[in-house]
């Protein structure tokens, strides 16, 4: 699909964890912009820009990625590299690029030349940039401008040819306080871009699939979660015959079945529930391994899915931006969760016939749910905390079992009822109640008891790959605590989680 899309600012992905950001900058400029593989570079399509990435590795390494420096050249368009990106462009110009075992990470000071206009006008010397490197530039080609230089008089921006530009630090993270500046002032070089905005892609995405499609039927998983809302409406926006299609796996919070059915019904979207509730928990009887316990919940999720959907002619999956990129690179602890449900093998024979869309695959998170609002979804529900596929399960350590998963939901719908009356729920990224399956002893009434604990966390994170524990005030702890030991039975005891992520991982399992 990337392919089609001309006159777009294609990012070369060297490796650096900052990557993805520059494509999120370029389209907060306004621009349309996709990331690639350095091998991909031959294959876009009249790119209208090119950004070369950072990345880990020294261009002295043997294994060193590399890219196609004669074709890039050739489509005479404005090129930045960023950092190794920067450097490996030096030594294709005929430069040199000193290896060092010591790193520069962290802030410096941007000095503009005079030559440095174009790329650096509006920025004040002595702005500060962003440094994440070991090797550095040793030597220039010969008829190189050095656009600017941090405060050791080190050159940090260069000009090898008209509109071919490098610099060594990382523009695309808040740290350099540019203001957007640098990046800004090169995507000049390109005015007639594709553009980026919510509506057109909306547009685009519409006409795109309803002219591939037609009156062909699409089926997709809803879950109630963001992604599978927000594709379930744009297909029906996009006029599709859509067969939305929800599993109650009995993992679930508290009337969440319900609430996902009423969420539907107010969008104008029929819905099949199919309640496997009592299919799931057999399969999971007698089960404590945190990871068959997935498993056995991602292949029944599949079956139970397959079966309800009879003869799939099209597959509608929810697949973002952010998971393309993940599944890209193996070996990411992500992509694993992640690829769990939508890489299995009936799905993938589905798409080597071509029939599985993925039409928010373009796009980051916080852009579907600008999406959803284009749509007209209500906040309340684009702004819902994420859930994990396998639910409940992974927040009941051990076995799962009927009688733990009504304690979970009791507490956990005290929590979520109070961090939302206090005005808590949109300042924590993820919350939930957890069992703790230790017996403790307690007193209530008169008498003694012998039951479980609930732990409680909440989160606040931008990715989920690092998380830390959100300090919500002590009274409206105090009043969940108090109304969990008395409202839900079974349970004698409440702790807070204060695990940050890494080392904890935000579930529990
Ligand atoms: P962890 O526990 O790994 O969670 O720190 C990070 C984020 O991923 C969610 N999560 C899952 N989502 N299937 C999913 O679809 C899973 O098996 C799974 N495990 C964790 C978790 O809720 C958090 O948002």
């Amino acid at each position: 699909m990337a392919a089609e899309i001309r006159n777009h600012i294609a990012v070369i992905d060297f490796g650096s964890q900052y990557t993805r950001l520059i494509v999120r900058r370029v389209r907060e400029e306004g621009y349309f912009a996709m990331l690639y593989q350095p091998s991909e570079l031959a294959t876009i399509d009249e790119p209208a820009a090119v950004i070369l990435s950072g990345g880990p590795k020294s261009t002295a390494d043997e294994d060193a990625p590399d890219f196609d420096f004669e074709h890039l050249v050739g489509l005479k368009i404005p090129v930045l590299g960023v950092c190794y990106g920067m450097q490996l462009s030096n030594i294709k110009w005929g430069g040199e690029v000193a290896k060092s075992d010591h790193r520069e990470f962290g802030p410096a000071e941007i000095h503009p030349e005079s030559e440095g206009e174009f790329l650096f006008g509006g920025i004040s010397p002595g702005t500060q940039i962003w440094m994440s490197h070991s090797d550095t530039v040793s030597k220039v080609p010969e008829g190189t401008k050095v656009l600017a230089k941090n405060q050791q008089g080190t050159p940090v921006a260069l000009q090898w040819a008209d509109n071919y530009f490098g610099i060594q630090f990382h523009p695309e993270v808040t740290h350099t306080e540019d203001d957007g500046i640098v990046l800004r002032n090169f995507l000049k070089l390109v005015p007639d871009a594709k553009p980026f905005g919510i509506e057109s892609l909306r547009d685009e995405i519409c006409t795109r699939i309803k002219e591939q499609l037609g009156d062909r039927e699409v089926v997709c998983g809803v879950s109630g979660g963001v992604d599978s809302t927000v594709l379930a409406v744009l297909l029906q926006n996009a006029g599709i015959n859509v067969r939305p299609i929800f599993v109650d796996t009995g993992l679930l919070r508290q009337d969440e079945a319900i609430d996902v059915q009423a969420g539907f019904e107010q969008l104008g979207i029929e819905i099949e529930t199919i309640d496997a509730s009592e299919r799931f928990l057999t399969a999971l009887a007698g089960e404590e391994d945190p990871e068959k316990k997935r498993v056995i919940i991602g292949n029944m999720f599949i079956d139970v899915f397959f079966e309800a959907a009879q003869d799939i002619d099209i597959l509608g999956q929810g697949t973002l931006y952010p998971d393309v990129i993940e599944s890209a690179s193996a070996g990411s602890s992500a992509s694993k969760i992640k690829t769990h449900h939508n890489r299995v093998d009936r799905i993938l024979k589905l798409q080597k016939e071509g029939r599985v869309i993925e039409p928010l695959a373009e796009m980051f998170k916080d852009e579907v749910r600008a999406l959803g609002r284009s749509l007209d979804i209500p906040a309340q529900l684009l702004n819902r905390h994420p859930f994990p596929g396998p639910g409940l399960a992974v927040r009941c350590p051990g076995e799962v079992r009927e009688d733990r998963l009504r304690i979970i939901r009791e507490a956990d719908s005290v929590f979520i009822g109070e961090l939302r009356s206090s005005g808590w729920y949109d300042r924590t990224w993820q919350a939930y109640a957890c069992l703790i399956p230790v017996k403790t002893v307690g007193v209530k009434g008169d008498e003694r008891s012998y039951e479980f604990a609930i732990g409680l966390r909440a989160v606040i994170s931008e990715d989920a790959m690092t998380a830390d524990w959100v300090e919500l005030p002590p009274d409206l702890l105090r009043r969940v605590s108090t109304r969990i030991l008395n409202e839900v039975s079974g349970v004698n005891r409440v702790l807070y989680d204060i695990s940050s992520k890494p080392p904890a991982s935000i579930e529990w399992e």
